[in-house]
């Protein structure tokens, strides 16, 4: 079944059945790999995008859901004045290790900051709590979504 889905600004045509999820059609189909793989059932927040500005779990998004939404990945993240912000907090306080989750970690990242500017702790915490690291770079993370807010 054809599926137009808008990710990062452009108009994707995806041939693939209605239950297929957002995951997928982004990696196998798109070959857009930067969104990861963890779970496959929304314990772990490796395949974070955003759906219409939100932080969705993309492995337990079904396509025929999307409809017209503006779907954001990691790959244009960057391109957003949050993201940037982000990505570049993200470099200064070295929060990476394996790397594994950190797409899905900046996706929900960016999505508290920018509906919220000036997130507490408990904010933080609240947010990110579906994001797992196996590394347990959580302290690193939660400095660098600080210096970002500032
Ligand atoms: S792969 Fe989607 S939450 Fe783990
Ligand atoms: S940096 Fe390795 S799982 Fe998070």
């Amino acid at each position: 079944m054809a599926f137009a889905i808008k990710i990062n600004g452009t108009t994707h045509s995806v041939d693939v059945d209605a239950d297929t999820p957002l995951l997928w059609v982004l990696r196998d189909v798109l070959g857009m790999t930067g969104t990861k793989f963890g779970c496959g059932k929304a314990l772990c927040g490796a395949c974070t995008v955003h759906i219409d500005g939100v932080a969705a779990r993309s492995c337990v998004a079904p396509i025929d859901g999307v409809g017209t939404s503006e779907i954001t990945t990691i790959e244009a993240i960057g391109a957003t004045p949050v993201g940037g912000m982000i990505q570049k907090a993200w470099l200064d306080r070295e929060v990476v290790q394996c790397g594994y989750c950190q797409s899905g970690q900046i996706m929900s990242a960016s999505a508290l900051l920018a509906s919220n500017p000036h997130p507490t702790d408990s904010d933080i915490d609240a947010a990110m709590s579906g994001n797992i690291c196996r590394c347990g770079t959580y302290l690193r993370i939660r400095e660098a979504i600080k210096q970002a807010a500032q």
